[in-house]
């Protein structure tokens, strides 16, 4: 089986060296990619394509589970292989997208449904906020908070639940478009006071505009499925389970595990890297969009709690409680992971007062990994998308903690796939930490 799946990644890597940093075949409109730009998305081209050759080597792949689901891309990519598909995160924003690009497939429902949408904006006279909270006026400029109001009002009268979630994405984007936010990073910091002065955005139009490209990148989604032959009248032939919930404390389990071996067949996933309050906060980035979304419509788990403070999701991500770090969790992983007790001694040395961070991270990332390790079968595979990070000057070799900590759970390392990141939406560098701009595609196997 092992020796399969090497042999099929090699052979494409020979056909196409440059396939898992840049396939030739990536298009963005595929697998509802454009939806809304989340931060660290995976290509789903490259995870299709290693699910596919997993399961050519092992048939017996049925499910497959994402920790930290993000967009959904892995689960997108395992819906186009017939896969069970099971995603957990805890960003509002990804439930929502994630619901979005698996549930909602019925494109031609969509259209009569914006068109309706669309008359009840026009009649729309009220101007007053849709919203209220606080610094409204700092991140969104008069006009444009009177046309996402619009928006809003028209999207609480479809009655269809999928068709608003559908909806709210939309607005989501077109949120990330028009207010006074940068697009620049993925951190909250507002365009300087001449560039929002000066600068012309309708977020009507851009709706408008998201919305029937949108639609257009279903029905292509839609047609994939059907060409696999897994989707009828609109619905997905196999399961698909997302829940909002910390990964380190919980893990879904399949619902029709065999009884023999209850598990997951294959884990696809990419953990945050340590960097979720400096270089890439999905909660920070998140937070401007939610501020206009129902939750009743994302999730009966989500809460507008994790709208209190800018940094309230980010906190709840891996390494984000520092407070509780001790000097117990330091020694448990330092005897775990030699690289990290390697790179924790040279980071005292440099920066004394970022360790913490690492520590709670690792600490973190163990939970996850203890929990998924025991939620896959035996023999099931495991395909992690990692990059390292610089803190304080020292590189924090994630890549390599991760195999040492998965190795105590008896999952070993059998290939690696180096994969280039050309166009990393972040600041290449800040005071703290920068992001590499490489990062691996690490596949284990439970032995
Ligand atoms: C690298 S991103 C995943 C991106 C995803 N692979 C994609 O293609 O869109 C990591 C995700 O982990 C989530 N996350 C962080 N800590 C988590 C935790 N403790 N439990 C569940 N999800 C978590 C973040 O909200 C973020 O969405």
């Amino acid at each position: 089986m092992d020796r399969a799946l090497i042999k099929s990644i090699a052979e494409v890597t020979k056909r196409e060296p440059n396939f898992w940093s840049q396939p030739l075949e990536y298009d963005r409109r595929g697998a509802s990619h454009r939806l809304f730009q989340y931060p660290a998305m995976m290509l789903p081209v490259v995870q299709r394509k290693l699910i596919e050759l997993i399961k050519t080597a092992a048939p017996a792949t049925h499910s497959l589970l994402d920790p930290f689901m993000g967009s959904g891309t892995a689960l997108v990519a395992g819906m186009l292989n017939g896969l069970d598909c099971y995603g957990q995160d805890i960003n509002p924003l990804s439930i929502l997208l994630a619901k979005v690009k698996v549930e909602a497939l019925d494109h031609p429902a969509y259209k009569i449904a914006a068109a309706a949408l669309q008359v009840r904006v026009k009649l729309d006279n009220c101007l007053t906020a849709a919203v209220e909270f606080p610094k409204l006026s700092k991140w969104f400029e008069p006009v444009v908070v009177q046309e996402l109001s619009k928006l809003v009002r028209a999207i609480r009268q479809e009655d269809n639940q999928t068709t608003r979630r559908l909806f709210w994405v939309t607005l989501a984007e077109t949120i990330r478009l028009t207010s006074n936010d940068r697009t620049s990073t993925f951190k909250l910091h507002a365009r300087p006071l001449d560039e929002i002065a000066t600068r012309e955005t309708s977020p009507l139009t851009t709706f408008q505009q998201l919305l029937k490209q949108n639609i257009k990148d279903i029905a292509l989604y839609a047609t994939q499925l059907t060409e696999q032959g897994t989707l009828q009248q609109h619905t997905y032939s196999g399961k698909v389970c997302i829940r909002v919930v910390d990964s380190s404390l919980e893990i879904e389990r399949p619902v029709a595990a065999s009884a023999t071996q209850p598990g997951f067949d294959l884990l696809v996933s990419s953990p945050p890297y340590g960097d979720n309050r400096t270089t890439v906060p999905y909660g920070q980035h998140a937070f401007l969009p939610l501020q206009w979304i129902d939750f009743d419509d994302i999730d009966p788990a989500v809460s507008r709690a994790s709208l209190r403070t800018t940094h309230e999701i980010d906190n709840q991500s891996l390494g984000g409680k520092q407070s509780t770090v001790t000097t117990q969790d330091e020694i448990r992983f330092s005897t775990l992971s030699p690289t990290f007790k390697a790179n924790l001694l040279a980071l005292r040395q440099s920066k004394p007062l970022e360790t913490k961070k690492v520590v709670g991270f690792v600490r973190d990332l163990n939970a996850v990994l203890e929990r998924c390790a025991k939620a896959l079968k035996t023999n099931g595979y495991m395909v992690w998308t990692i990059g390292n990070r610089k803190v304080g000057g020292v590189e924090v070799q994630n890549n390599l903690i991760l195999q040492e900590l998965l190795r105590h759970h008896q999952v070993i390392l059998l290939q690696t796939i180096e994969r280039s990141i050309k166009n990393k939406r972040m600041a290449r560098r800040n005071k703290t930490s920068a992001t590499m701009m490489k990062e691996e595609i690490l596949i284990f196997r439970k032995h």
